[in-house]
């Protein structure tokens, strides 16, 4: 099944009224987690300069927070601009640097667009995190999945080596999701490695990598490893074959897409376990693409969707700071542009087929007009109380 019909078969949908009378469980799931009630939290603590940037927040403990970043949106809108170089001390290109993006056709590499975020990177003191060499997806027709040794070496050589001198860009996600969704689509039970693809290839590509530039932080980056599942286990079991294959692996990338409707029944000792285990292996767990997919059941309100995004946040983030994780960038930073308002991306034939819903579409910390919503207080105040 394609990636996208897997990413949103996972969004369960149902009718607008089934939705809204299903809202109605959303009083029941606050109770039960004992989680904040939506009356109360409004995150704006007591403590001093609670609207500080988060950049600014984040940096007082010794922290990074960022979002994903599209070039045409920081050239063309100046307050999108002025608020991620208000707000964020790294960014991810959300496209930019992807295969289709930096080769597009074998051997002729195009940089115009990631250099476009690198210098407005460079203009502002913000790290530039690189986003991917080797991906199931972003990728040109011409290229097979997994691409040969030969085609990899020439984009790893091509691309990490237009940046090895780079005063922004400090890390790669040298490769992103290479574990399958589930056992039926691996040839490798103990890995979970996605069809055609070896351990020793990706063991390859990061030596590849290694011998380009290692001046930069690697990471191994992908999606529902944040609690102990069948996808956690391998991703954690590669981890272990890259460090005792002498490999040089910095840290893991957990994308931390959550799911709106479990994300009040969140698996907090298995991600306490998947964060402890990285920690064990010396490889620094980061979070890289943080957004709430918001899916159904809704409740019946902005505010009090606004509310439980909130406190989900809250409730993830204290967690990862709790282990020592000291990176965190949204997978962007305004309702405007996030990715599930993209046809292509949003959740579930409810939000495709009800306009009339995309309104609850709000994973991020600011709205469509740039303001800050309760989510972007309450990162913030996971921030000030980071130890
Ligand atoms: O740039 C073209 C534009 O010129 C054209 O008019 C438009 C027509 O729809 O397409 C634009 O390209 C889109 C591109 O995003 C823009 O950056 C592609 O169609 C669209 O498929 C692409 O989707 C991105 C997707 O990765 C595939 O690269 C999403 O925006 C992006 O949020 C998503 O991000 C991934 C991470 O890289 C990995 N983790 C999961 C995450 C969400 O799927």
């Amino acid at each position: 099944m394609p990636y996208r019909r897997k990413f949103l078969k996972r969004a369960g949908y149902t009718t607008l009224s089934a939705l809204l009378t299903m809202g109605f469980l959303q009083k029941d799931r606050q109770k039960e987690d004992g989680s904040t009630n939506a009356a109360t939290a409004n995150y704006l603590s007591a403590s001093a300069n609670v609207n500080s940037p988060l950049r600014q927040l984040a940096a007082a403990k010794g922290k990074l927070y960022g979002a994903a970043v599209s070039s045409e949106f920081l050239l063309q809108e100046k307050g999108y601009a002025d608020l991620i170089a208000r707000e964020c001390s790294i960014v991810t290109p959300n496209g930019e640097l992807k295969w289709n993006a930096t080769e597009p056709q074998p051997g002729k590499f195009t940089f115009e667009s990631a250099d476009a975020i690198a210098g407005f990177c460079q203009k502002h003191n913000i790290q530039l995190h690189g986003h991917t060499l080797f991906w199931h997806m972003g990728k040109p027709d011409w290229l097979p999945y997994p691409p040969t040794l030969k085609m990899l070496e020439r984009h790893i050589k091509g691309v990490m080596g237009h940046y090895r001198n780079s005063p922004v860009l400090k890390s790669w996600d040298i490769a992103n999701e290479i574990i399958a969704d589930s056992e039926n689509e691996t040839d490798n039970a103990t890995y979970g490695l996605r069809k055609g693809v070896k351990r020793e290839l990706i063991r390859d590509l990061f030596l590849i990598a290694a011998s380009v530039d290692n001046t930069k932080k690697f990471y191994l980056n992908d999606f529902g490893i944040e609690g102990a599942t069948w996808k956690s286990d391998r991703f954690l079991k590669m981890v272990e074959y890259l460090k005792n294959s002498d490999v040089k692996i910095d840290g893991a990338g957990i994308q931390s897409h959550l799911w709106f409707s479990t994300a009040y029944g969140f698996d907090k000792k298995g991600f306490n376990s998947v964060l402890k285990r990285l920690n064990d292996l010396q490889v620094k767990p980061i979070i890289t693409e943080l957004d709430i997919i918001i899916d159904a059941p809704l409740p019946d309100s902005i505010k009090k969707l606004d509310q439980m995004v909130a406190d989900s946040y809250k409730r993830y983030l204290d967690l990862c700071f709790a282990a020592g994780v000291d990176t965190v960038i949204t997978w962007g930073i305004t309702d405007r542009h996030t990715w599930i308002r993209h046809p292509d991306w949003m959740p579930g034939k409810t939000f495709r087929n009800n306009p009339s819903l995309w309104k609850f579409l709000r994973p991020l910390p600011f709205d469509e007009n740039l303001q800050p919503k309760l989510a972007r207080n309450a990162i913030a105040q996971a921030f000030q109380q980071a130890t």
